[in-house]
């Protein structure tokens, strides 16, 4: 009776089993409460500390991703206390949005910090792997292999390997999320205005892994790195956008205010002057109105139309549609508030659109 069909059948209702997550299954799993156990629970010489690439990746962050390592540093700047200054907050290296982008996501709710964790390791290993309280032990065990990619997801392990995860990696920090973004304030304030493209940035990133390796199986990886890249940026804007409008609703207001950010800079930074290429633009909008900003959409627009990369199809007739739809609601605002339903709906629909 227990013979092979009986096993494969049984491995296959547990397999669908676990596709068959509900909505709320899947709430319950994002709301379970994440550990970061910090940078000092990877760094043993028998675990990552070690020397060379293989076994040696937290050596290598150490010495050559200054960037990350000291992003927490730059909090207690004198450019950063300048800012704490002019943005009226006590100071930048204790306020919860700075550090949710300058350390290993300390700014997300529903996170507790191990023993070792420390926040001034920076942009550390969780922040890119994910949270490993759930599975620090359990990625050092034989069994690990055998986990699907389905089970290392849910104890909160992100694999790396999938560029699409990559790319959301990055972009929660260089982009933005629902729960920190870099707005018109932090801007103002002498913040460097967030202009991320992947593959550039994924080029700059010194790699603790067998970089020339993965480039040797993939020889177009960073032409597909682009392309995931834009499609990212424009589906996290439009989960920013979603969620302003849904915290709107929440609180029983039917409008949401719109950030001077999320307009094209050179709408209103330019001078006065009578003979002005903004006067013959393409335009959407009424003159006088900003334009909505491009840069984290545009290219997943034109691509969405034009474009056909291998591993990276983005041939949606619904993206260009539903972009149009954003663009004429946000330059609807001019400088005041949008509708939150139809810019809930808008949002929701172009995310659709680009996570197809
Ligand atoms: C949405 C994420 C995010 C938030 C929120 C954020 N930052 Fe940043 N910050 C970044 C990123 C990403 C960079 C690097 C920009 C680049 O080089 O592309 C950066 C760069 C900086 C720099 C320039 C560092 C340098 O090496 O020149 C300073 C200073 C800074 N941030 C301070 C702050 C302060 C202070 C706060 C809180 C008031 C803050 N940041 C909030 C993501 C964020
Ligand atoms: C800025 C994001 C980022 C940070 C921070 C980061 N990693 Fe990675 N790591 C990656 C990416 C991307 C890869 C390549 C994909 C893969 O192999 O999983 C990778 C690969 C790895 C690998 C697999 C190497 C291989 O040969 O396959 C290990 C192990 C690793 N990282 C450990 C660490 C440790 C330990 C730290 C902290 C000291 C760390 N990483 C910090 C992004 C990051
Ligand atoms: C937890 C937030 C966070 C995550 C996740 C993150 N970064 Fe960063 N990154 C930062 C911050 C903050 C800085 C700026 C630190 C500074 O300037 O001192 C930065 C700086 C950089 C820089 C240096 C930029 C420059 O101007 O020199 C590169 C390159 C970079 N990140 C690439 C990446 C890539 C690629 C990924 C994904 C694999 C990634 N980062 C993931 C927060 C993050
Ligand atoms: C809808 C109009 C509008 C848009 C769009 C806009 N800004 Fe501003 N910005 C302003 C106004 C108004 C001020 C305040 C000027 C003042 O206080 O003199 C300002 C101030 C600033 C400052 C502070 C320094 C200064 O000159 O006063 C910076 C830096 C800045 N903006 C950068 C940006 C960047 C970068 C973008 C695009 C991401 C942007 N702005 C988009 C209207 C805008």
């Amino acid at each position: 009776m227990f013979n092979k069909t009986f096993f494969t059948s049984l491995a296959l209702l547990s397999l669908l089993a676990d596709q068959r997550l509900s909505a709320d299954e899947l709430a319950v799993l994002k709301s379970k409460p994440m550990t970061f156990v910090g940078v000092a629970s990877c760094t043993a010489t028998n675990c990552h500390g070690g020397r060379g690439k293989s076994g040696g990746e937290a050596t290598h962050w150490l010495q050559f991703d200054a960037k990350h390592r000291q992003a927490f540093d730059v909090l207690l700047s004198d450019r950063s206390r300048s800012m704490a200054v002019k943005l009226g907050i006590r100071e930048a290296h204790t306020d919860s949005r700075c550090l949710a982008c300058h350390t290993t996501n300390a700014g997300k709710t529903n996170v507790a910090h191990g023993e070792r964790f420390s926040l001034e390791f920076g942009v550390g290993c969780e922040a890119c792997h994910g949270p490993a309280g759930d599975w620090l032990s359990a990625h050092t065990q034989k069994s690990w292999r055998t986990l699907s990619d389905l089970q290392k997801a849910e104890l909160g392990f992100r694999d790396l390997q999938s560029a699409t995860n990559r790319a959301d990696a990055c972009a929660v920090c260089h982009v933005g999320s629902e729960s920190a973004t870099v707005d018109h304030d932090l801007i103002a304030a002498g913040h460097p205005r967030l202009t991320f493209e992947l593959a550039a940035y994924h080029s700059m990133l010194p790699k603790h892994w067998n970089a020339r390796e993965e480039l040797q199986r993939d020889p177009m990886q960073e032409v597909r790195l682009w392309a995931i890249g834009q499609a990212t940026t424009a589906k996290v804007t439009t989960e920013i956008s979603r969620a302003r409008a849904q915290a709107a609703l929440d609180k029983q207001s039917d409008r949401v205010a719109t950030d001077l950010a999320e307009f094209d800079c050179h709408s209103c930074h330019h001078d006065l002057a009578e003979e002005s290429w903004r006067v013959n633009r393409w335009s959407l909008g009424k003159l006088g109105a900003p334009q909505w900003g491009t840069w984290n959409v545009y290219s997943a627009v034109w691509l969405a139309k034009n474009g056909r990369l291998p591993g990276a199809n983005l041939s949606d007739a619904g993206v260009e549609t539903s972009f149009i739809e954003l663009q004429k609601l946000m330059q609807s605002s001019r400088l005041g508030t949008v509708r939150a339903e139809p810019l809930l709906m808008a949002s929701r629909q172009a995310n659709a659109a680009l996570r197809r």
